[in-house]
């Protein structure tokens, strides 16, 4: 029997759908990357922001069209989690429906017709999914389910439900699994992974982020760790001292800014200040000066002046981040925000986040020139017709000839010349 799977939204999406192929592996499933050849369609949704989800019910009819007599078509994920049974309404080709929390479920529910399973409450984090052989020398690693933040703007509480950390010896277990399978990076998921250990929903010794990070490391095979998504509310002094020494940590972190307005980040609820976020930056950079900065941004949020938006810009010079991601404020069902009457004009929002990512992008055309001659350890991750690819510990992406070295080798790479942001390198 063959599986389609279409895969939407960010890491953790990415993570459930390799969980839901290892499942669906165990009763005879094959992966196909045909859709008109499948018994069963997934499609992993995201819905952080409005757009993916319009497109989802369209991306439902073209399935619809084109499957085979009898095939299934089921919606899985995080629209799949607040929509439930309204999916079944709006989409009658759909078979069924499953949560972001209910993954596990998989194979019971393509079993049963016009099957709804949404509940938040239900706790996979002890559960050991089945997982195929890694095919890559990168491999994902979920450490917690869920998000107690409630972020005012946010979704995502309400697709993954209460937050609860995956305990520690399940994850050295998979962890070491994977690298004896020949994985040499892993990234550790999570919505706020340095809050790990706060709450586990069995017995467990306590841990914190910085536990589980010492004890990964100690995986021989294991050679380099990221993590997203850090919270800036949790990055003491004790966190960034270890992400400094930790020689397996990479040094590169993504630390969502969302605004740097302390009257909208209090709107957000997001818990700091802009003095608190530029305080762990200066922190960061005292212990790590090379360290390689992203972060998320969102603008037109509700009640954001101009004058909000100009301390928002303020971060962006300061920090210099390496690597942006900037959204326009969508407002999302189940927010509190989504209701305000403040809301912010299109245009206006628009023509900010224009003026955000051109800034940016001036920012890292100065940051590449800034580059050139610098050596990086790079790990080389894929090779195309001879010229490898991968990432320097600080996540610099850079290209370059591979003469001798295959993928999974770290080979000293220097930088030698720049195009629009990217680098290209020489084996020095
Ligand atoms: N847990 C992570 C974020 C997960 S969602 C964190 O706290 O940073 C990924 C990003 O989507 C967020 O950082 C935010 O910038 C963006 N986002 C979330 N809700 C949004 C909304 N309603 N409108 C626009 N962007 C949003
Ligand atoms: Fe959403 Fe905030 Fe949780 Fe991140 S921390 S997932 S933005 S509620
Ligand atoms: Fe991820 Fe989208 Fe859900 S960003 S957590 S798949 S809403």
């Amino acid at each position: 029997m063959k599986l389609y799977i279409e895969t939407m939204g960010c890491a953790m999406n990415s993570r459930d759908s390799e969980h839901m192929v290892g499942e669906l592996g165990k009763v005879g499933y094959v992966q196909t990357n045909e859709p008109s050849e499948a018994d069963l369609i997934l499609i992993n949704t995201c819905s952080v922001r409005e757009k993916p989800e319009r497109k989802l019910f369209s991306e439902i009819g073209q399935f619809a069209k084109i499957k085979k007599p009898g095939a299934k078509i089921g919606v899985c994920g995080c629209t799949a989690s607040h929509m439930g049974a309204q999916i079944l309404k709006k989409a009658p080709s759909v078979d069924f429906v499953l949560g972001a929390r209910n993954v596990s479920k998989i194979s019971q529910i393509i079993k049963q017709d016009k099957a709804v399973a949404v509940d938040l409450d239900h706790d996979d984090s002890t559960y050991v999914f089945a997982s195929q052989a890694p095919s890559n020398i990168k491999a994902l690693l979920n450490i917690s389910i869920g998000c107690d933040k409630h972020c005012t703007y946010c979704v995502v509480p309400h697709t993954r439900g209460k937050e609860i950390s995956i305990p520690m010896d399940l994850l050295l277990k998979e962890a070491d699994k994977l690298a004896q399978a020949g994985v040499k990076e892993i990234l550790l998921l999570g919505q706020n992974v340095n809050n790990y250990g706060a709450r586990f929903s069995t017995d467990h010794p306590k841990v914190n982020f910085t536990t589980l990070l010492e004890n990964l490391s100690q995986i021989g095979g294991l050679k380099r760790i990221r993590f997203t998504s850090p919270h800036p509310l949790h990055m003491d002094n004790a966190f960034l001292e270890h992400f400094a020494a930790n020689p397996k940590v990479c040094k590169s972190i993504h630390i969502p800014l969302q605004s740097g307005s302390n009257a909208i980040l209090k709107a957000m609820k997001r818990g700091y200040s802009r003095e608190w976020y530029l305080d762990r930056i200066a922190r960061l950079k005292a212990l790590v000066p090379e360290v390689g900065i992203s972060t998320d941004i969102i603008v037109g949020f509700p009640g954001e002046t101009p004058r909000d938006f100009e301390d928002t810009l303020d971060i962006l010079e300061q920090v210099r981040f390496d690597t942006l991601y900037s959204f326009i404020y969508s407002p999302r069902p189940l927010t509190p925000s989504c209701t305000w009457k403040n809301q912010v004009p299109k245009e206006e929002s628009s023509a900010h986040l224009k003026r955000l990512q051109s800034r940016h992008k001036e920012i890292l055309e100065q940051k590449a020139r800034a580059e050139l001659g610098k050596t990086h350890e790079v790990l080389i991750e894929k090779i195309t017709e001879g010229v490898a690819e991968g990432r320097s510990s600080n996540g610099r992406l850079l290209s370059f000839e591979a003469g001798g070295a295959g993928v999974g080798d770290f080979v000293a790479v220097e930088v030698v010349a720049h195009r629009k942001g990217s680098l290209k390198g020489r084996i020095a």
